[in-house]
């Protein structure tokens, strides 16, 4: 879709972190923006941060987790604008770092809610909607190197979730191409670095009935404890800007690449050792990757 402008675009998870810094990009291109988020206050804050640079934006408190609303989101956004043309399943979260039987019934419950299902609940609410108008559209379904590309062990729960995402956006894409419409999906990678976002502490948006059944055993880290760590280490940390990953993603969509992520020579290279593992029956090394 070459011309976003006075198009509508709706992003989940847009009050903070990547979502945000999508709905900016969008934004600056001239779409209408509608933001759908869980967290009221920080819906409210990115609504007036979007506002004031100017242009068409809306905040609709939105739970991805839930059908019935992000429905409700759907019906909401077609009576203010009438229309969806890019919509980004982004919101996102991760359960703490765990032995995979030490993970709890409850930590599958929730990041599968919103990290896999939420993204289902975007395609069944719009997609239909946006065939039947028969206009050009674009899905961007947030994924991560982390599962996909190169799953860190440590990370199961969120791991797993994210290579339902990149499987699932694979057959979105190849629907749309095998049934001819005018539809693109993509999915986006987030990296090039650590990512200064509220990922860090994504427990503060999980419900309280979905509550991990025993504590947790790791300390959560943050940004702030991950540089008092680097600085004792003598390292310094690199943190990808967010602003180049949502321009990114503008680019992909208006070039219609499939997958949008930085350093791909770098995931190919990854890639390509697995296969070879693989190819030999072998349990494939964990890599770092640029997630
Ligand atoms: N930060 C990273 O290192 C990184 C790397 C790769 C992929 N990602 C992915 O990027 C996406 C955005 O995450 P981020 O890093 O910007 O974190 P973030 O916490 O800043 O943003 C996620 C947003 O999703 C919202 N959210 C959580 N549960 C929700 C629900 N049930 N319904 C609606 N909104 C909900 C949160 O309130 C938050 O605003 C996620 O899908 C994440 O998995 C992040």
């Amino acid at each position: 879709m070459q011309e976003l402008r006075d198009k509508v675009a709706v992003v989940t998870g847009g009050a903070s972190g990547i979502g945000l810094a999508l709905a900016h990009a969008l934004l600056r291109e001239g779409m209408a923006v509608v933001v759908a988020d869980i967290e009221v206050a920080a819906l409210d804050a990115a609504v007036a941060d979007l506002a004031s640079v100017g242009g068409t934006v809306a905040g609709i408190r939105t739970d991805v987790s839930d059908f019935n609303s992000v429905s409700e989101l759907a019906d909401e956004v077609y009576r203010i604008h009438g229309a969806c043309h890019v919509l980004c399943n982004n919101a996102g979260v991760g359960a703490p770092s765990a032995k995979v039987w030490a993970t709890t019934p409850n930590d599958w419950r929730w990041v599968f809610g919103v990290n896999v299902t939420g993204v289902v609940n975007g395609i069944l609410a719009f997609v239909p909607r946006m065939l039947d108008a028969g206009h050009e559209g674009h899905i961007v379904n947030t994924s991560s190197p982390d599962g996909p590309i190169s799953p860190l062990p440590s990370a199961s729960v969120y791991a797993a979730s994210k290579a339902a995402v990149s499987t699932l956006t694979e057959c979105l894409a190849a629907q749309f191409q095998a049934d001819g419409v005018a539809l693109r999906a993509s999915v986006f990678y987030p990296s090039g670095g650590l990512l200064r976002t509220g990922l860090w502490t994504a427990e503060r948006t999980r419900p309280a009935e979905l509550a991990r059944e025993r504590p947790r055993e790791t300390t959560p880290m943050t940004p702030e404890s991950l540089e008092e760590m680097a600085k004792q280490a003598g390292r310094e940390l690199r943190w990808q800007p967010l602003d180049d990953l949502a321009h990114l993603v503008v680019a992909g969509i208006k070039d219609e690449r499939f997958v949008m992520m930085l350093d791909l020579d770098q995931t190919a290279e990854t890639l390509r050792t697995r296969a070879a593992a693989i190819e030999k029956g072998e349990l494939p090394v964990t890599m770092s990757h640029p997630g």
